[in-house]
């Protein structure tokens, strides 16, 4: 067993001080284990004193270097608060406290067991001051419990993002991932080492991509029925949407290039006399909303990725989806019809196909800017009701924002796992650490980490913040690589395709 490194001064309900003893070094945020008779106690660091025995008029003559009054008239001491008891190998919260002289330890790789931070999805190391320890992680069944990634630009959200998903490519096809990137990042691993999925070993078998720029990655109006005028536009009122069933009965599948074609040419009258229904405003209202639909994104065909995905995703194959490059209007329409689609999939299996829902992979959608899909002031999008009801269909939701005090309360209290990056802004630090279990006194820590350091919760398995350090996707793919794959490097994208257009133009030639 390691030495101790202090010993207890004080104790005040979940509270303890402990003496740190010459030497030793600790840092805020840190656990340590109490030894107790025979029980243990995990604490964590939250605060720490410099002090002395001496008064005032001897440490001025001291400061002054006149006088000398040895070496244990000055101390350090360290508060923590009490978050876990061992008792009998048992873990729980506290049932009670330390007890005065008790001794403190620095956590070894035996704590970590005890405390059972592994976990099948590995987010990285646990941090000890200035050491690592072993793997920490979360489970599968934490995916529909819902999570969120929380920190300000730079402290590492993507890179988390990367680590995630690649494990649940990885553990295909009992688990799956919908993955909308806003920056265009997580394909080449733009600014994260220029390592991204794409590199993932197993990437030709279990990933698709799509991207605004290819055909593959188109919503033909056709598919659009009237009920989905919703999800494009959560500002469409009641006699729209009754416009709108009204023309798509009467016109069919082709409802909206007929509407349109006839409104450009006659005007509202025209739509007027398909429908039956002659409020020119209500009429006016609508058809803008469809004339200004993106052509390219959305083509008078009935073909629709979105169907595409849901049979990836059905199969375990991870769909990671590019929108950037598109306006912000745009991004949250194919986000919102996207994940509508997914998710109504897998109520729907639940409902009536109970048997083959079990074998649906348990699903996990990473958004990014959660914060403009979940705001309170803001219309009401698939995602809060994912966030609040798919738990039961294994449908679970990852929002990642640098603005955690714009989402809904009720979605954050729903976030049962929560990994919280450096944060700047006194408002979200603040919402933070209010609205976070186990946090109350980490404000300054979440100020204060580094890249790639966070702090995890994940309930109802770790129910304490653990500081973590984030293991770096390029080094995580090199470990991976040494020892599950044994593969050589796969050849880049380009260089594929460039064999696949030589084959391309050999075919063309017979
Ligand atoms: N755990 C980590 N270890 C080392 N470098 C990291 C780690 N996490 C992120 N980085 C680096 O920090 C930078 C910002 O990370 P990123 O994940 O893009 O942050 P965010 O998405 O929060 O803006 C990148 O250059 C990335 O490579
Ligand atoms: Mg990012």
């Amino acid at each position: 067993m390691s030495k101790h490194i202090g010993s207890i001064s004080e104790v005040k309900g979940d509270k303890v001080s402990f003496f740190l003893n010459k030497k030793s070094t600790l840092s805020f945020g840190q656990i340590i284990r109490i030894n107790s008779d025979t029980n243990s106690f995990y604490a964590r660091v939250v605060n720490a004193q410099s002090k002395s025995t001496l008064d005032t008029g001897e440490q001025l003559r001291e400061a002054e270097g006149r006088e000398n009054f040895g070496p244990y008239s000055c101390y350090k001491n360290i508060e923590a608060i009490l978050f876990l008891e061992k008792r009998s190998n048992k873990i729980r919260s506290p049932t009670f406290n330390p007890n005065y002289m008790d001794r403190v330890y620095r956590m070894s790789v035996e704590d970590l067991k005890v405390l059972r931070l592994a976990g099948e999805l590995r987010m990285g190391n646990l941090r000890s001051g200035e050491h690592t320890l072993g793997n920490v992680g979360i489970n599968i069944d934490a995916m529909p419990r819902m999570m969120g990634i929380f920190g300000m630009t730079g402290s590492g959200k993507t890179n988390t993002e990367l680590m995630i998903n690649a494990q649940l490519i990885d553990q295909s096809p009992r688990a799956a991932g919908l993955i909308f990137d806003f920056a265009g990042q997580l394909l080449t691993g733009k600014e994260i080492g220029g390592k991204g999925l794409r590199n993932h070993p197993l990437f030709f078998s279990k990933v698709r991509f799509y991207n605004t720029k290819e055909e593959k990655m188109r919503i033909g109006l056709q598919t659009l029925l009237p009920w989905k005028l919703r999800t494009l536009f959560p500002d469409i009122g009641y006699p729209q949407s009754r416009l709108a069933k009204e023309l798509h009965r009467r016109l069919g599948k082709g409802w909206i290039e007929e509407a349109r074609e006839t409104y450009i040419v006659k005007g509202h009258k025209g739509v007027a006399d398909i429908a039956g229904y002659s409020n020119k405003a209500v009429i006016e209202a609508l058809m803008s909303k469809l004339l200004h639909l993106n052509p390219t994104l959305f083509p008078p065909s009935n073909y629709s990725f979105v169907e595409d995905v849901i049979v990836n995703i059905s199969q375990g194959i991870t769909c990671l989806v590019d929108i950037s490059g598109i306006s912000s209007e745009e991004q949250r329409r194919v986000v919102c019809l996207t994940a509508t689609g997914v998710a109504n999939h897998y109520k729907k299996m639940w409902e009536t196909k109970y048997e083959d829902w079990k074998q649906l992979p348990t699903l996990l959608i990473t958004l990014e800017e959660a914060h403009e899909f979940l705001d309170p002031n803001k219309p009401k999008t698939i995602f809060s009701n994912i966030a609040l009801t798919y738990r039961k269909y294994r449908v679970g939701l990852n929002a990642v924002t640098p603005r955690p005090s714009r989402i809904n309360p009720d979605v954050f209290a729903e976030l049962w796992t929560k990994v919280i990056m450096k944060t700047e802004l006194k408002a979200d630090r603040g919402y933070l650490t209010k609205n976070t279990p186990y946090l109350e006194y980490s404000d300054t820590e979440v100020k204060m980490l580094d890249i790639g350091e966070a702090l995890l919760i994940s309930e109802p398995k770790i129910r304490f913040a653990v500081p973590i350090k984030v293991t770096h996707y390029p080094k995580y793919l090199e470990s991976k690589r040494r020892i599950d794959y044994n593969l050589p490097a796969s050849k880049p994208l380009d260089e594929m395709d460039g064999n696949l257009k030589r084959i391309l133009e050999a075919g063309e030639k017979f």
